[in-house]
């Protein structure tokens, strides 16, 4: 299928945006630096206030940047005081509440942008780019229906179909899913990221929803306050969090503080931690007798009823057992002799639930831990 002219390489470079509060100049996108490789797909991670729509509005033109430079394959899209206009940037958009036109068909909302503006395709041509988009989001056999007559689902590849009928080389995503149902939007996370691959697009998703972030994207920047704090493949920032911050917003964390007493030659350490020693892999630059971090996710604890002779295996009360579902999560003091340490937060499978007030001993296996640094 033909319906885009492939993918464009995004490099935003230093990008800056202030906003005026009462008079004053307060930023909110701080020096974002980041490239989309042609193709792929890239997201936005970051809590709701932390500048992901204004730096997509950036990008799309409809915000002008007050520094650093967009530029679109090589084509200069923003230099910080000149900017493209938006139906100059070969870029197509999708918003979290649709956006469509209520009193109009699903088939003149795919072709009226291709028939106004700069962009205006001649009769015959804006017809067929507008009913190629409808069929790659399946609603080809809807075109005649009012736009009103479709469910949410229906109404957000609409927009999906109105994006692409100009053949981007972009596709700008702001929370598209958000208002959706959780079943459709499983559905819709599919959909979306096999058409994007199909059609070889390049993608910019927005999102404050960690898991739709990991699981359609093939690089993630994690946002915080207007900065990108770490950028990365969904994998490693799941399993090598660069911070605190990206630790515990992107999946759970357990955090305890710990000391080193000592590292080794091969990049593991014993710390001071939970009211005892426990082996952990630490970063370059951690020496002993530093104050750090200890981290590790809930699902990798594992509970036994008696000691097992193997690290990091400490004696705890269970406090507290969530049924979630699919896994079920419990609290845990750790216990000892002066009382309790600390606690932790475990996760596993239903069928092996530890008893609720029972004393058991949880399991932290080393190669699940991580220091972070202060
Ligand atoms: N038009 C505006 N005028 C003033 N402040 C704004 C405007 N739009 C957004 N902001 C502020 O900029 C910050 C970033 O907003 P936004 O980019 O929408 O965040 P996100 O999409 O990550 O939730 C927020 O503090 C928000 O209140
Ligand atoms: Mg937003």
């Amino acid at each position: 299928m033909t319906a885009t002219s492939g993918g464009g390489r995004l490099v935003v470079d230093a990008l800056k945006k202030d906003y005026e509060l009462d008079g004053e100049a307060v930023p909110v996108v701080k020096e974002v630096t980041f490239t989309i490789e042609p193709g792929t797909f890239y997201s936005l991670l970051g809590p709701s206030g932390c500048g992901k729509t204004t730096t997509l509005r950036c990008v799309a033109g409809l915000e002008r940047s007050d520094g650093g430079i967009i530029s679109l394959d090589g084509r200069m899209l923003s230099t910080g005081t000149e900017h493209a206009s938006p139906d100059k940037r070969d870029i197509g958009m999708v918003f979290q509440n649709y956006a469509i036109w209520p009193h109009m068909t699903v088939f003149a909302n795919a072709v009226f942008p291709l028939q106004v503006g700069r962009a205006k395709l001649s009769k015959a041509e804006a017809r067929k780019r507008a009913m190629e988009a409808l069929e790659l989001v399946q609603l080809d056999h809807l075109a005649q229906r009012p736009a009103t007559a479709l469910s949410g689902g229906q109404q957000q590849r609409l927009a999906l179909a109105r994006a692409l009928a100009h053949r981007p080389r972009l596709l700008l995503l702001d929370e598209p899913l958000s208002n959706l149902d959780a079943k459709l939007r499983d559905t819709m996370r599919n959909e979306l990221r096999s058409l994007q691959r199909t059609l070889g697009i390049s993608a910019l998703y927005v999102t404050h929803d960690q898991s739709e972030a990991l699981s359609m994207s093939d690089r993630v920047a994690v946002m915080n306050q207007g900065r990108i704090v770490q950028e990365a493949t969904p994998r490693e920032l799941y399993d090598q969090p660069a911070d605190r911050f990206v630790a515990d917003f992107v999946g759970r964390a357990n955090m305890v503080p710990a000391v080193v007493v000592e590292r080794d030659g091969t990049g593991d350490a014993v710390v001071e931690a939970l009211g005892t020693r426990l082996r952990t892999p630490v970063p370059d630059g951690v020496a002993a007798g530093d104050e750090v971090t200890m981290t590790f996710r809930p699902e990798t604890v594992r509970w036994h009823e008696t000691a097992v002779d193997r690290p990091n295996v400490l004696p705890v009360r269970i406090v507290r057992v969530e049924f979630l579902g699919e896994i079920v999560e419990y609290e845990a003091e750790v216990l000892a002799t002066g009382g309790p340490v600390g606690t932790i937060v475990g996760r596993g499978a239903p069928l092996a639930t530890p008893p609720e007030g029972g004393r058991v001993f949880l399991e932290l296996a080393p190669r699940a831990c991580r220091v972070l640094a202060a």
